[in-house]
């Protein structure tokens, strides 16, 4: 899709880091805006700073199917187009994967993995028979496509998050769809993901072990020197206009799947350094 302008957009994650980030691009480039977050504060924020675009805001958590139909309900009846869905809204906890009780799971998986697939199930029925040109973008991470020590339970929802989005561009190829897929993939981006355990539901909160400290300090570590979320905005929109499947943030991360998938293939475990 080469023309933005005038279109609708729907960013899930929207109060921070990329998906506001991605917001804010999108209102630059003309478009009108349907925010969605868990967290209203955050989420209003993300809405006065995008100046003069028509911007629709909707307390939705993505993990909950009912509350991504509501949002869809409030697109197409009241925006009457989607043209460019993100699904990015994402949370982070690590540790070691036998520490991982079934509500961490549930929670990481909830967002990170059913986040998506509620999103494909209610906005794609409706994009597809709305018959226009159309994007879905949904973040996923450099974690989708290798393992890190102490990120398991992450990694196993941005594997199966990047697995979605191939087999919707597959699906939609298959049906003739004038739809395009991109997996964003990114590395380290400076962004409010290390404390996501401000974001964990009351009541599925545990006293972090040491293992989950250890992991969540090494991603705060890395979102310092991560890139920023306007810098993944702008790749995004270069994605969108280009109808790449696959967006990697730096060059190198290339490299190192190449190198690891060699690996893989020759039969060990790709290390990490
Ligand atoms: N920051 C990084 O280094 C990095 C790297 C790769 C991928 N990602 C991915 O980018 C996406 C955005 O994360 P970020 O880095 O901008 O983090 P962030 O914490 O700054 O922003 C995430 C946003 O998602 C919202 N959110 C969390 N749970 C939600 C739910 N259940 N429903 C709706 N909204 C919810 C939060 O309130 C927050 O506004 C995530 O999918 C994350 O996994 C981030």
């Amino acid at each position: 899709m080469r023309e933005l302008s005038g279109k609708v957009a729907v960013v899930t994650g929207a109060g921070s880091g990329i998906g506001r980030a991605l917001a804010l691009r999108f209102a630059a480039e003309g478009m009108t805006l349907m925010l969605a977050d868990v967290d209203h504060g955050a989420l209003a924020e993300t809405a006065a700073q995008a100046g003069d675009a028509e911007v629709l805001t909707q307390i939705t958590d993505v993990s909950d199917a009912s509350s991504v139909r509501h949002l869809a309900n409030r697109c197409f009846g009241e925006l009457r187009a989607v043209h460019v869905l993100c699904n990015n809204a994402g949370v982070f906890q690590g540790g070691h994967l036998w520490t991982r009780g079934e509500q961490d799971l549930a929670w990481l998986l909830g967002v990170n993995l059913w986040g998506v697939l509620h999103g494909i199930r209610e906005f794609v029925p409706r994009m597809i028979e709305q018959d226009t040109e159309g994007h879905i973008v949904n973040t996923v991470s450099v974690a989708g496509l290798s393992t890190t020590p102490g990120a398991g339970g992450y990694s196993v929802g941005k594997y199966a998050a990047l697995a979605a989005s191939q087999a919707l561009a597959h699906d939609l190829a298959d049906a003739g769809s004038k739809l395009r897929v991109t997996a964003l993939c990114p590395g380290a981006v400076r962004t409010r993901m290390a404390d996501s355990a401000r974001l964990r539901p009351p009541g599925l909160a545990t006293v972090p072990g040491p293992d989950e400290v250890a992991a969540q300090e090494a991603v705060s570590r890395a979102a310092e020197r991560g890139i920023e979320p306007s810098e993944v905005a702008g790749l995004v929109v270069e994605a969108i206009r280009d109808e790449r499947f696959l967006l990697l943030t730096d060059p190198e991360h290339a490299a190192r799947l190449r190198l690891q998938t060699e690996t893989l293939l020759s039969g060990r475990l790709p290390l990490h350094h």
